[in-house]
């Protein structure tokens, strides 16, 4: 078990991410998901995060539903809300209002069926709103019992600190792999400084360090991949072949390349707890193996020596994404 910042609950090393059952990664099955849900649970995962866009309300009303005659007291439930979406799914922008967040806030729990988020947190900080008024505004549902912490997501240093003045923050979700560094310079210090710890998601970079990803795996229009530099034709031969390397150092292990990944993230520190994506029962066994990894100092160099800082081709975003987010502007 991992605590989650000074002031946050208590939850399993690894936490489970609920995303790819609903969205961004091409078709899912809802029956697989929930098997995943019910053995990430049975083998000891406590944190479960969703959104309530992903899927527009789908992965919240299939948490719901996998949940039903658990116990809702050992399970911490992690939400992000405010990325507003059409009909279509095409994103529209982030609202961060405090009547936006009650409003988020009142849907999710009537979707989820509880009367309490354990985690709850802006999907993106909203430029047009001061992070002093979103956050306000979720401390007021910590006292209504609506929320029990509060989170941010891919937010800058800047912002962690004045959200932090406001009521204390629990965990920055943010991405965090061998392939995405980025956090290291100034967001990974400050909230170690503040006492936030870190969700780390994208671990696998989102299936393409998992040692499954090929070149030839075609992707839908929709599949966030379809649009990822680190996917892209001219980068994937590149980043592929950094994986054939670290392939070389979990073979010599006798773990796999997504354990390895998994686990060289585990390493960094007793605050960050990484999610891992998995929506199909295998993928959760493999990716739950990383636990059973122990990585000494020569491991970790050996990892970092294949695999060194900015060694990825491609930003982990697009160009449009990239400019949006807080994180990368206040680096
Ligand atoms: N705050 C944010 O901005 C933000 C952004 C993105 C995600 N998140 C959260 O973080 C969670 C994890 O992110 P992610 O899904 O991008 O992470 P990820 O774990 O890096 O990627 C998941 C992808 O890796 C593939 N994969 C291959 N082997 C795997 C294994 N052993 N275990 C798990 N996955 C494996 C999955 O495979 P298949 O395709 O075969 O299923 C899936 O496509 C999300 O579910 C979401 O809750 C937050």
């Amino acid at each position: 078990m991992r605590n989650l910042g000074k002031n946050g609950p208590l939850v399993s090393d690894i936490g489970l991410g609920c995303m790819g059952m609903s969205d961004l990664y091409g078709p899912a099955d809802d029956k697989e998901s929930t098997a995943t849900i019910h053995a990430a649970l049975d083998a000891g995962v406590t944190l479960l995060d969703t959104g309530d866009y992903y899927g527009m309300g789908h992965n919240e009303l299939l948490l719901r539903d996998a949940l039903k005659g658990r116990n809702r007291n050992q399970v911490v439930i992690s939400v992000k809300c405010g990325a507003l979406r059409d009909a279509k799914g095409n994103w529209l922008g982030v609202d961060g209002r405090p009547a936006a967040i009650k409003n988020f806030l009142a849907y999710s729990l009537r979707r989820l069926g509880t009367d309490w988020i354990d985690i709850y947190r802006l999907g993106r900080v909203d430029p047009a709103v001061p992070i002093e008024d979103t956050v306000g505004a979720m401390a007021e549902m910590v006292k209504a019992g609506y929320i029990r912490h509060i989170g941010l997501s891919e937010a800058g240093a800047a912002t962690i600190r004045r959200a932090q003045a406001v009521h204390p923050i629990c965990d920055v979700q943010i991405e965090y792999s061998l392939i995405s560094r980025g956090i290291e310079s100034t967001i990974l210090p400050i909230c170690r400084a503040l006492g936030v710890g870190i969700t780390a998601y994208g671990v696998l970079s989102r299936g393409l360090i998992s040692g499954h990803w090929t070149k030839d795996r075609s992707t839908a229009p929709n599949d966030f991949r379809s649009h990822s530099p680190r996917f892209s034709n001219e980068n994937i031969g590149h980043n592929l072949h950094l994986v054939e390397q670290l392939r070389r150092v979990a073979e010599s292990k006798g773990v796999t390349v997504a354990q390895l990944a998994i686990a060289w993230v585990l390493s960094r520190g007793a605050d960050v707890v990484p999610l891992v994506g998995a929506r199909r029962r295998e993928r959760l066994r493999e990716a739950l193996g990383a636990m059973k990894v122990t990585l000494t100092d020569d491991d970790v160099q050996q990892i970092e020596r294949v695999v060194p800082v900015n060694a990825a081709a491609g930003d982990r975003y697009a160009a449009a994404q990239m400019s949006t987010l807080d994180s990368e502007s206040t680096r």
